[in-house]
C-alpha cells in the first residue's frame, strides 16, 4: 500500500465520492460480493449482469431495487464508477480490459488473469486510465493473517525456517481452472503477504484423478530468501476442510487453522536450540524447548467486508490497493511456472521479478 505517484494515480469519478458499483457475475460468490459492497456508506449497487437467466432472477428476488441485465455492456458502458468481476477465470482478462478502457475502476476475482500478459496489460491500462485495479485476495484482508504479517515482521518468531499451507476439501471441481489456480492463489497471496517476498523459484507436482486434463491435487514448493521455504497442498479430493497453515521460526511457531473459530492462531513457545558443542561420538546434541502456547486475541472482521471497504477506500483516496494488479500479477506468474514445473518433471522453475 502507498500513495501513488500523481502522474499515474487513479482518478475517482464521482465529484462528492459517491459510488456506484456494477457486478458480473452472481453465481456462488457474486452474492456474498453483493452483500459486503451493501454495508459500505454513500455507495449503492445499481446494476447486477450474469449470463444465466436463472441466476438473474435470483437476483432480483433477494435484491427486489437492483437492476439486473443480461448483457455485460451495459455494465461496462453503464453510469457506474466502479464494477466487480466475479465470473470464472477465463472471462476475467475480457471483462476486466473492456471495463478499464470505459473508465471503470475494476475489481477482479482470483486469479486476475489467465496468463501473466494479460495481468501485465491490465496493470498498463488501468495506469493510462488511471483507474483502480485490484484482484480479490479475500486472506489478506483477514485480521489473523494480518496478525501473522506482523509477528513475522517484528520478529516474534525468530528467523523463519519453513512456511506450511493446507486448502484441503471434497470439490467444489472447476471445469476452467485446475486446482492450482482455483485453490493456490489463496496460499500464495498469504505466504507473500506474511512474509513481505516473493520466491525466487517453484517446483510442482499435481495428478488428476476424475478428469484426464484437469489436475485435482497439487503440491508446491517455493523457496524464498534468507533460506524460507514453502510447501503448499491443495485438494478438491479430501474427505475433510483442512486450512491450517503453519510458520516454523527458531524462536517460536504458529498454527493458524481457519476452520478453528475463535481460536484460530495458536503460537507455540517450541524450538530446538542448536547445541554449541559436539558430544564424544562428534554428534551435535539438541536441545528442545517446549515452552507454553498462547491463543492471542484477534479483533474479528469480515475477511470479504475489509476487502470491498478497501476498495471503496482506495477509490476514494486515490491509493493503491494492497491487493493491486502488480500483486495479482505475482500469483499468476507463480502459477505459470509451477505448471512449468509439472510438465518438466517437478523441475524447479526461476522467477524473476521486473
Ligand atoms: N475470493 C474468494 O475467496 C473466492 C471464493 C470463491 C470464488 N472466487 C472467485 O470468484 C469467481 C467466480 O466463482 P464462483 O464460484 O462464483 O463461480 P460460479 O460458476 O458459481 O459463478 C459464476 C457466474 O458467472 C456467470 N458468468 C459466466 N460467464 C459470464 C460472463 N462472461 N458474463 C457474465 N456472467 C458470466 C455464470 O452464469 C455464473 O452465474 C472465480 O474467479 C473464483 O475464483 C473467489
Amino acid at each position: 500500500m502507498g500513495k501513488l505517484d500523481p502522474a499515474t494515480r487513479p482518478m475517482a469519478t464521482s465529484q462528492d465520492d459517491y459510488l456506484r458499483f456494477g457486478l458480473i457475475g452472481y453465481g456462488y460468490w457474486g452474492p456474498l460480493l453483493l452483500r459486503s459492497l451493501e454495508r459500505i456508506e454513500h455507495a449503492e449497487v445499481s446494476l447486477v449482469a450474469d449470463l444465466s437467466s436463472q441466476r438473474l432472477a435470483e437476483a432480483k428476488r433477494n435484491h427486489p431495487r437492483i437492476e439486473v441485465t443480461n448483457r455485460v455492456e451495459d455494465v461496462i458502458e453503464g453510469q457506474l464508477d466502479a464494477v466487480l468481476i466475479a465470473t470464472p477465470l477465463s472471462s476475467h482478462f475480457a471483462l476486466a480490459r473492456s471495463a478499464l478502457l470505459h473508465k471503470k475502476h475494476v475489481f477482479v476475482e482470483k486469479p486476475l488473469t489467465a496468463t501473466s500478459a494479460e495481468a501485465r496489460e491490465l496493470i498498463e491500462i488501468a495506469q493510462i486510465q488511471q483507474r483502480t485495479l485490484m484482484v480479490g485476495h479475500t486472506f489478506e484482508y483477514s485480521p489473523e493473517v494480518v496478525e501473522l504479517r506482523k509477528m513475522v515482521s517484528d520478529g516474534d518468531l525468530g528467523r523463519i525456517f519453513y512456511v506450511d499451507s493446507n486448502r484441503l476439501n471434497l470439490g467444489i471441481f472447476r471445469k476452467d481452472a485446475d486446482v492450482l489456480w482455483d485453490l493456490a492463489p489463496h496460499d500464495l497471496s498469504i505466504i507473500n503477504f506474511v512474509l513481505g517476498m516473493r520466491p525466487s523459484a517453484v517446483s510442482a507436482r499435481g495428478s488428476a484423478h476424475l478428469h484426464d486434463d484437469i489436475l485435482d491435487v497439487a503440491y508446491m514448493d517455493l523457496v524464498y530468501s534468507d533460506g524460507i521455504t514453502a510447501h503448499v497442498h491443495v485438494s478438491w479430493l479430501n474427505p475433510n476442510k483442512d486450512r491450517r497453515f503453519t510458520i516454523v521460526g527458531d524462536r517460536r511457531m504458529v498454527l493458524y487453522d481457519d476452520t478453528a473459530g475463535n481460536e484460530k492462531l495458536k503460537i507455540y513457545d517450541r524450538g530446538v536450540d542448536r547445541p554449541t558443542y559436539a558430544t564424544s561420538y562428534g554428534e551435535f546434541q539438541l536441545s528442545y524447548r517446549y515452552g507454553e502456547i498462547v491463543i492471542p486475541y484477534v479483533q474479528g472482521a469480515e475477511p470479504l467486508a475489509v476487502e470491498c471497504q478497501h476498495f471503496a477506500d482506495s477509490i476514494r483516496q486515490h491509493s493503491l490497493p494492497r491487493s493491486n494488479g502488480e500483486v495479482g500479477r505475482t500469483i499468476v506468474r507463480i502459477l505459470e511456472a509451477a505448471h512449468e514445473s509439472i510438465i518438466e518433471g517437478s523441475k524447479y522453475i526461476p522467477l524473476f521479478w521486473d
